[in-house]
């Protein structure tokens, strides 16, 4: 198959060579509205070549896109892609709107073709050691579950919005936290399958004075740098989500997504670090499962990005953890690069994966929804007072998911 990367930014070379080194991958082609930055991905990694416009390439043969652009574009990105008969799978977040969700969906289920939100919480660790604890019965019922997503303005993100929005940079940096929920809820309802029906949540002022969260220089007028939120879950439950980015935390070296389960007869909090798991008469230190190897490096991409966010230069380098089952990949992901706590081989291997067979994925557009859509509407809350409000759900996958566990 051939793959087209929309977007050749910081995040989407790493990604783009894990498709490029699959087996089942012929070529990568790349388009980005700065040229040079498609030249140079194209160069790096000895891609196949450029088009000069996400038109241009939507017009080729490309099999699917890809879609690493700024996150508050890939909804009508997506919808294009579809419409023109590529499959698609596109960075986080899947969509900034509620009517953006609901046309994606109704493309998807039109066309027939293959939706996948990369979220990269879905094989973290923590997430995949919670899913199978989950599945066997090991927290009783569950009850109560946290996500955190805790990522410093000042730890990497300045410099990040600065090669991303240019001179205007200040207007898109106030990127409202909740627009970026799924690196907290993708992590509990990657382990919980359920879905949240109501929200309500708060956000905190920010008072740096920097003009970067100001609504009179904001695209999104928003002025709220960290946000908790409270929802409902349609089996009874309760999620609570933290967005922060003013926040006293490394990028390097500490669990930036974080997860807590709590059940009847078990729970499961990890913290900055650690994680224990405990039942009514027993404490085990679990920190060792969720620990990634060093992995190798991409040194390259490192280089390229030495100035820029130094979190994402971390993500390059790590390997996988205990939990991680390898045996499905592909093995010419042996030793390549990978990131976010070992989940990139194995979104990368999911979205091919889908293609082949012509099944959704795990990370399907209806699961993609259910990790988005509550963080839409917790802004809104937010921006009416911790009003508590409804969320639309959209329902399960229509069709099988694709099987992942098996051997290429
Ligand atoms: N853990 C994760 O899942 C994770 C981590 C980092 C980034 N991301 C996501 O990846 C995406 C990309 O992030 P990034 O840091 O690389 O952003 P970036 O701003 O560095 O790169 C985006 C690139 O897209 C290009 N672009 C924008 N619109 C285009 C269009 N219509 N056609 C062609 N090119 C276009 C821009 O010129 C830019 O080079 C974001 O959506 C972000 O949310 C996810």
């Amino acid at each position: 198959m051939k793959i087209g990367i929309v977007g050749c930014g910081q995040f989407s070379g790493v990604f783009a060579d894990l498709w490029h080194i699959h087996p089942e991958v012929d070529q990568v082609w790349v388009t980005d509205v700065i040229a040079d930055r498609a030249d140079k991905l194209v160069e790096r990694y000895r891609f196949a070549g450029t088009y000069n416009s996400v038109e241009e390439m939507l017009a080729s043969d490309v099999d699917a896109v890809c879609l690493f652009t700024q996150r508050w574009t890939h909804g009508p990105l997506t919808v294009q892609a579809l419409e023109a008969g590529k499959h698609v799978y596109a960075a986080v977040p899947m969509a900034v709107s509620a009517d953006e969700i609901a046309a994606i969906i109704e493309a998807v289920q039109r066309t027939g073709l293959i939706y996948m939100m990369g979220e990269t919480s879905y094989y973290n660790p923590a997430v995949i050691w919670g899913r199978r604890e989950a599945a066997k019965g090991a927290f009783g019922r569950l009850f109560y579950a946290e996500g955190d997503y805790v990522h410093d303005m000042d730890n990497g993100f300045y410099s990040a919005y600065q090669y991303s929005g240019g001179d205007d940079w200040k207007a898109t940096a106030s990127y409202p936290p909740m627009l970026y929920p799924t690196h907290a809820v993708g992590g509990v309802l990657g382990a919980w399958p359920t879905h949240a029906v109501s929200a309500s949540c708060t956000g905190v002022v920010d008072d740096r004075g920097d003009r970067v969260f100001d609504r009179e220089v904001s695209m999104f007028d928003n002025d709220f740098s960290n946000m908790s939120a409270l929802f409902e879950l349609a089996d009874g439950g309760v999620m609570r989500t933290n967005e922060f980015r003013r926040v006293g935390h490394p990028n390097q070296g500490a669990h930036e997504s974080r997860f807590r389960y709590y059940g009847t007869n078990g729970v499961m909090e990890q913290g900055t670090l650690g994680a224990t798991f405990t039942t009514r008469d027993t404490i085990a230190d679990i920190s060792d499962q969720f620990v990634t190897g060093s992995g190798q490096s991409d040194e390259d991409a490192e280089d390229a990005l030495a100035d820029v966010d130094p979190a994402l230069r971390d993500s390059f380098v790590s390997g996988c953890a205990p939990v991680h089952d390898r045996t499905r990949l592909p093995s010419s992901y042996a030793g390549a690069h990978n990131g976010h706590e070992g989940a990139h081989h194995f979104l990368a291997d999911d979205f091919v994966r889908a293609i082949k067979h012509r099944q959704h994925p795990p990370l399907n557009a209806w699961i993609a929804a259910r990790m988005n859509l509550p963080g839409i509407v917790a802004f809104d809350s937010a921006r009416r007072n911790g009003e508590r409000l409804p969320i639309v759900d959209h329902g399960d996958c229509p069709t099988p998911v694709v099987d992942t566990e098996q051997p290429w």
